[in-house]
């Protein structure tokens, strides 16, 4: 054990000593409910009387339904009833794209677009009746041939650029091909990332009732007032007659942010029964009703000088997707930007196939096109035999390629520098398969982790009473990443007061709205917010405080005063006059304010809040702006081969992470690790497999859908490299719940090829790739 590992374990405890510009690692507001079960999901919120839903899917890929022999199903005792597209009345189709997963509206014709698609909804006093009858329900198909993927004969591939509004240009700058001509260097490579299911611990679910007109859904949601105003089309209703409920959310990673076809079927159901209904999902038919990760192809071809300077940079990409709905990721908008390249050449497309509609997950654009970036980095520090950190050191740069932007804050080589400190990079011996112990070939290897700081227009309330509590209201959304904790912590910081004495309320479209928990945004967003509304508070409080006569601060510039400790103190440190928050109050003859605030970043379109209203969230950052925000680290990784069975490990991983201000070092590094881990994942466990002849998923289930265990982590280790940008935000916060997972599959990926000299390209790395020739 070399002395880096036996250190790693004292920095890896779980609440990170603060640095510069870092919070307290504050535990988890909802901690003490969670271990104890006590937390709602949505899914558990008790109902009386309540009806269980089982889905009924299809098991072709591609064709019609030409009959449903419903009679054994209907049959099962506590059976209730059967909804199908003969009887759904009412249920209208959704559109794609704004807050809505996909076009696809199962129940309102027969058309089958992909394997899973819901085909009925089974009814039942109890959720076994309702299984056994959906498992009885009979499904006659005229099937079609359909195309599965890539390769498949009958797929059409579309330019982004002609489809998407999000994508209207592929960026591109100078010439790349001259660039690569004169270039003494050159690369010219493909790589490839396969399907990926998110599969959150809670499954997703939709449980819903109905008072007279007005409907409440309680699911889990990544954006609750996106899921009332699409639910309110899907059933032909005013959205101010539903409200969503989404308190907290078993893990999402962007499988619950755009509301799918389910809600307003089973919404449908319950109207039409006149009861509660309670439908979740099997794990099974996860892999089809909601979102997946598209698998990608990508062809990366770079230049550079013997020095290392890079002189030009092509990707092209392509990305699955759907028959009729065109979801791109597009991330060379962050590749193409990531580096003070010469010449610049990107294109993005889109393979339609006979499969659902792909979604967001977890840094949907930057894992699978990093991964060909930060892949084709390592191959080029081989060619130029050159050290890959220095490879990116020569090509850091303040200033993107494409439009001349400059970055806000850009931390990569401090994170570069401190990552390679803590792993010992000085011992690396480059030369393939030198590192050898024993029976373990030793692999060392590093890549970049980057991620857009994103943010969106938002609203929150706040109420400070005079004893010193703090209430804050505001519809965003727990996913598992300590978003009542960071909130809490902020009022409590410009308020005054302890972060106990802060209640938070999240996820209700009762509750003054916040965008969609995607884009890492939510932190950056709601803490501006939040820190917005505690402003206008301590601005009432001071002018009261120094316009009353008798008090202590008559005459005072408001400006000069803070709230801290429960009460008002002037002269900051050096020990002014102070007094009580109750004192103020009562002069003021007030028992609480309350200040109601909305916040727009810079640069989103002037109506963003009020289009947040009706359930839509335009998020602005990264390269999107007149300047660059984003959020950066390093990972660096060992792995170890077996010399006889190829087996692979990874004994000892450390990321390094600069992320302007982190709220609380505890949330920031069990993100980070999270999304470490899911790093490791990406590049030696998870695959979808699909049956090529049926367009069907074979491993829809969590025993051969490979995910890490402890036993696959060893060592990981967490950093926080201290940064301030004061530009980006108020709260001066990047968001970094998906910087995490970025980068490492590269790093592994050049850390396979380190200690075996095989370069794989297709990910995850197996065993027989390494065995085979
Ligand atoms: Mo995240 S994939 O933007 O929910």
């Amino acid at each position: 054990m070399s002395p880096d590992q036996k250190t790693a374990s004292d920095r890896n405890a779980a609440a990170p000593e603060p640095k510069r510009n870092m919070g307290r690692p504050v535990p988890r507001y909802d901690a003490r409910l969670k271990v104890t079960g006590e937390a709602r999901y949505p899914a558990d919120e008790p109902l009386n009387n309540v009806a269980h839903g089982v889905l009924v899917t299809s098991d072709i890929a591609r064709g019609r339904l030409t009959r449903l022999d419903l009679s054994e199903a209907q049959a099962i005792p506590g059976v209730i009833e059967i909804l199908t597209h003969e009887n759904a009345d009412g249920l209208h189709r959704l559109e794609f794209g704004n807050g809505t997963a996909t076009s696809i509206s199962p129940l309102t014709d027969t058309r089958i677009w992909h394997d899973g698609q819901i085909v009925a909804l089974v009814l039942a006093d109890s959720f076994e009746a309702a299984r056994e009858a959906a498992y009885r329900v009979k499904a006659e198909y005229e099937a079609e041939k359909p195309s599965a993927g890539f390769g498949a004969p009958g797929t059409e591939t579309v330019l982004a650029k002609d489809a998407v509004k999000s994508h209207k240009e592929d960026p591109a700058a100078g010439d790349l091909e001259a660039a690569l001509r004169s270039s003494p260097v050159t690369i010219d490579v493909e790589y490839s990332t396969p399907t990926q299911h998110h599969n959150p611990i809670e499954l997703f679910s939709t449980t819903c009732f109905w008072t007279g007109d007005r409907l409440t859904v309680y699911e889990p949601s990544q954006f609750v007032y996106g899921f009332r105003e699409n639910v309110a089309k899907q059933l032909g209703i005013d959205p101010e007659k539903v409200r969503v409920v989404s308190r907290f959310i078993g893990g999402a990673f962007g499988s619950k942010g755009p509301m799918t076809p389910r809600t307003g079927i089973v919404a449908l159901a319950s109207r039409r029964i006149g009861r509660p209904v309670r439908c979740v999902v099997s794990r099974a038919q996860c892999f089809t009703t909601a979102t997946y990760r598209a698998e990608t192809r990508h062809h990366i071809r770079m230049g550079a000088t013997p020095d290392g300077k890079i002189t030009g940079f092509g990707h092209e990409g392509w990305e699955i997707t759907s028959r009729p709905d065109s979801y791109v990721v597009a991330g060379t908008d962050t590749t193409a930007r990531l580096y003070g390249y010469g010449a610049v050449w990107t294109r993005v497309n889109m393979v339609k196939a006979d499969r659902n509609t792909p979604g967001y997950m977890r840094s949907p654009p930057e894992t699978p096109y990093v991964f060909a970036l930060e892949s084709a980095m390592d191959e080029l520090a081989v060619a130029l035999k050159m050290d890959p950190v220095e490879l990116r050191r020569i090509n850091d740069t303040m200033t993107e390629p494409i439009g001349g932007k400059p970055y806000t804050s850009r931390s990569l080589m401090e994170c570069y520098d401190a990552a390679a400190e803590a792993f010992g990079w000085s011992k690396r011996d480059p030369a393939v398969g030198a590192m050898r112990d024993g029976d373990w070939l030793i692999g060392w290897g590093c890549a970049t982790a980057v991620y857009p700081t994103n943010m969106g227009a938002g609203a929150a309330r706040v109420r400070l009473t005079a004893d010193g509590t703090a209430r804050v209201q505001t519809a965003a959304h727990e996913i598992g990443t300590g978003a009542y904790t960071v909130i809490g912590q902020m009022a409590a910081e410009r308020l005054g007061v302890p972060v106990e004495a802060v209640v938070v309320e999240l996820g209700d479209t009762e509750l003054p709205p916040a965008p969609v928990a995607g884009g890492s945004n939510t932190t950056a967003t709601v803490c501006s917010t939040v820190l917005t509304a505690c402003d206008a508070i301590r601005g009432k409080l001071f002018h009261a405080a120094a316009s009353a006569k008798d008090g202590p601060f008559a005459g005072r510039d408001p400006a000069t005063l803070d709230l801290r400790d429960g009460g008002v103190t002037a002269g900051g440190d050096a020990g002014g006059p102070t007094e009580k928050l109750a004192d103020v109050f009562g002069r003021m003859g007030t028992g609480a304010i309350e200040e109601y605030a909305e916040w727009m970043p810079e640069g989103v379109p002037p109506d963003s809040l009020r289009k947040l209203y009706n359930g839509s969230s335009t998020l602005k950052g990264g390269s999107k702006g007149d300047k660059m925000m984003y959020a950066f680290g390093a990972e660096f990784v060992e792995v170890r081969i077996n010399a006889r069975t190829r087996e692979i490990r990874v004994p000892r991983i450390v990321g390094t992470f600069a992320a302007g201000r982190i709220m609380n070092t505890r949330t920031a590094r069990s993100q980070l690790m999270g999304g470490m881990i899911w790093g490791i994942s990406s590049a030696l466990h998870e695959k979808t497999e699909i049956d090529r002849r049926a367009a069907r998923y074979v491993n829809k289930n969590i025993s051969e859908y490979l995910v890490p265990v402890n036993a696959d982590i060893e060592q990981l280790e967490v950093i926080l490299v201290p940064e301030e940008d004061k530009a980006v935000n108020p709260a001066g916060v990047k968001g970094l719940g998906e910087l995490g997972n970025v980068g490492t599959a590269a790093a592994i990926a050049a850390a396979v090829y380190h200690a075996t000299g095989k370069r794989i390209r297709d990910l995850p790395i197996r065993i027989d790739d390494l065995i085979s020739a």
